[in-house]
This record gives C-alpha cells, structure tokens and sequence, in this order.
C-alpha cells in the first residue's frame, strides 16, 4: 500500500484509546492534559474530553476552513479505502465496508467536537509544535511516525516520505511537549506480516535525554498480524 502524501483520515476515539493502550486509564488520567499530534479528523479528544480530561489536538489541516476539511477528509477516506482494497497488505477476513462506516462516525464526532471547542483544534506541524517545555502530561502521536516513512523503511510513502532524520526532530519535539510520557502508535511496518519498524528501533536506542521507552503490545487491529506494537516513552525519575 503506498501514498503520495499523508492522508487525512481519522479513527473513532474508542480505537485511538486501544491503539495507545488508554481504555482502562481514562480515570488516571481525569484532569490531566493530553495531547493528540495528529488529531487528524479522529474523534479522540472528543472522547478524551468527554471523560474529563483535557484535551487538545493538532494537525496542520485544522488551517483548512470547515467545509474545506470535511470534503479533504471524504477525499482522503474514499483514496484510502481504494488503495486498501487494492493492496495485498491486510488480512482477507478484514471488513473494509465496516471501517469506513467506522471513519464517518469518527468525522462526523470530530467535526461536531472541533464546533463546540475550535480552541482545542490546533494548525500546527511536527517536527515544530507551538507548546512550551512540558506543556501536557501525556502526549499521543498516531499514525504518523513510522507509518509515513519511504515504503523501502516499511511506511506508505511511495516518494522520500518521512526520512529518520525527521522521526528524530519529531520525538524530539513530543518528548519536549510532554511532563510525563508520550505514546506512538504504529511501531510497526505498514504490510500484512508487520515486524518492528526499524525506525522506531533506532529511536528507541537513541532517546533524547532523560526519556526511557519500550515498545508495548496493543489491541487495536486495523487488518495486519505479525507485530503490531506502539512505543511507550516516559521520564525517567529524577535522579535521588
Ligand atoms: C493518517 S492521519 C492520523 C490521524 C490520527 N492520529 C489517527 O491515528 O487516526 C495523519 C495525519 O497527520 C497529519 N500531518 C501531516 N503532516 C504532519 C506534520 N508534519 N505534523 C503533524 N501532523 C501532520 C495529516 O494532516 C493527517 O491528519
């Protein structure tokens, strides 16, 4: 499966949450700032905010007028369900008439959300996020890093994509944002036998400072088998 560019596509709150392991969190993080990079037209801080935690989410996109976004996110989602349909990089018994009606539920949440809390929707691009140091407790990052590197690193990009150069600027500006722990979620290559990315292996050896990681198994299934891990990375405890 390959892309020219990054799609505009977006998943409902309740995958984003299994994707990052947060279902059975939402009470621990009650109160907590969290950060979605990309939001995407996903309904994540929707539901994040829906259960009390405060939520913001970014994506360059959220510059495009509302009726404009809604159209690029049907465009995207009809591009991505055909190049899907086309691929040989998910399982046969995979419903793709059931993710779609999936990826409308999540529009239609995420633009009711964006209306009732446009200050919540930020335009804004990685690897430069416009937050302070250590602005939120917890910082989620889906279906960006890893998955749009070249399709030769086991991404979707059919050009140069997202070299490793920018996975590093990119970490190190979520680890920047966050006081507590960030949370990436694919870690692994975008083919029908998904292994560790080897991207996010050579990030993980190479953290910015004061940051400890692991990868961390997930729940989600969106049509791969093989490994379809997410990173986990916390602060380290401050030294005694
Ligand atoms: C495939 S969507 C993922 C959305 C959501 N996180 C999810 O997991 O469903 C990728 C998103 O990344 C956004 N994007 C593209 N370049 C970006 C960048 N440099 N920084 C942040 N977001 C970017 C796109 O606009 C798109 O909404």
């Amino acid at each position: 499966m390959e892309f020219a560019s990054v799609v505009f596509y977006g998943r409902l709150g309740e995958q984003a949450l299994a994707m990052f392991n947060l279902g059975d969190e939402l009470t621990h993080w009650r109160g907590a700032a969290v950060l979605d990079c990309p939001g995407g037209p996903g309904s994540l801080s929707a539901v994040l905010r829906g259960a009390g935690i405060e939520a913001t989410a970014v994506d360059p996109l959220y510059a495009l007028p509302p009726g404009e976004l809604e159209r690029r996110a049907l465009a995207d989602l009809d591009l991505t369900m055909a190049t899907q349909a086309a691929s040989g990089d998910l399982r046969r018994d995979f419903d793709l008439d059931a993710c779609r009606q999936e990826h409308l539920l999540a529009l239609e949440a995420f633009l009711t959300d964006r209306r009732a809390h446009p200050e919540r929707y930020r335009a804004a691009a990685l690897p430069q996020l416009p937050f302070d140091d250590r602005s939120f407790d917890l910082v989620l990052c889906g279906h960006l890093l890893f998955s749009y590197a070249p399709r030769a690193a086991g991404g979707l990009m059919a050009g140069a994509g997202l070299d490793l150069d920018w996975h590093r600027q990119a970490l190190a500006e979520l680890c920047r944002v966050s006081r507590r722990e960030v949370r990436l979620y694919p870690a692994h290559t975008i083919d029908l036998q998904a292994r560790r990315h080897p991207y996010a292996t050579a990030l993980l050896a190479a953290l910015p400072p004061g940051w400890q990681g692991r990868f961390s198994a997930s729940t989600y299934d969106q049509g791969h088998q093989g490994c379809t891990d997410g990173l986990r990375l916390e602060r380290c405890a401050p030294a005694a």
